[in-house]
């Protein structure tokens, strides 16, 4: 069964655990998958809105009843354990990611995590790593808009190996548009730098704008070009 690439995308980087969590779980579909396929023991579905929660609900009901899966009405990680093997927080800024993972309260690195943020993603690759988090899977991937996946888990007690590559330190370039993005350069992400650069093109044809807007667009486009040609690592 699909549920379209994005949410395929997501799920095909979702590993086995006993405890998963769906945050901002909204229809719930990645939760069902895991379900399903029995990829997870239990499961906890949790939204802040009662009508998206309700969706997830009404998918999953079979699974509610019997207790593999429980529902949280709540902000973030509010009734998620802090041992949940397993976290997907996908489809929301990467600012209101770090605002749950930070959390006074319910806040914690997850053991595993899938995160998919809509933007902000140099923030919150920042947040992992100086919040004992590390970084395995990083990159961009298309299905009518571009979309950033981080994959990791915390240094402390995670769930998976973190190799030599994945401990050697981030560059500024590796921060700001990914790693795997500027080592292996797939074809979403030199599709998204070009068309990056066609849209500063044509800001930069603009005979009104100021000599220090014009200045600005040609550093960034100088930036993106860098990393086309492999220049910026
Ligand atoms: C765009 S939907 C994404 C749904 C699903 N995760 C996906 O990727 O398809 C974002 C969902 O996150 C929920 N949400 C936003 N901020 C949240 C927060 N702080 N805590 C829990 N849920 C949140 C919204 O109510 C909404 O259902």
């Amino acid at each position: 069964m699909s549920y379209g690439k994005r949410i395929d995308t997501l799920c095909s980087l979702l590993a086995p655990c006993k405890t998963f969590a769906d945050v901002g779980c909204d229809h719930g579909y990645c939760s069902e998958y895991m379900l399903k396929n029995g990829l997870c023991e239990r499961a906890i579905l949790s939204d802040v809105s009662k009508g998206s929660l309700a969706k997830a609900e009404s998918l999953l009901s079979p699974y509610l009843r019997s207790g593999k899966a429980i529902s949280v009405l709540g902000d973030g990680f509010f009734g998620v354990p802090k041992d949940t093997e397993q976290v997907l927080i996908a489809g929301m800024g990467g600012s209101e990611i770090i605002h749950i993972l930070s959390h006074e309260e319910h806040g914690f690195m997850p053991a595993r995590f899938v995160f998919q943020p809509m933007h902000d993603a140099e923030k919150l690759r920042r947040y992992i790593h100086e919040n004992g988090g590390y970084i395995v899977r990083d990159f961009t991937f298309f299905d009518g808009k571009y979309y950033e996946v981080i994959v990791g888990g915390a240094k402390k007690g995670g769930g998976q190996v973190c190799d030599e590559i994945c401990l050697k330190p981030y560059t500024d370039a590796e921060y700001e548009f990914g790693r795997e993005n500027l080592a292996r350069m797939g074809e979403a992400f030199v599709s998204r730098m070009k068309k990056l650069v066609k849209n500063l093109d044509k800001y930069l044809s603009e005979p009104s704008i100021s000599e220090e807007n014009r200045a600005e667009l040609q550093r960034r486009k100088q930036r993106l070009e860098g990393v086309l040609q492999g220049e910026i690592k």
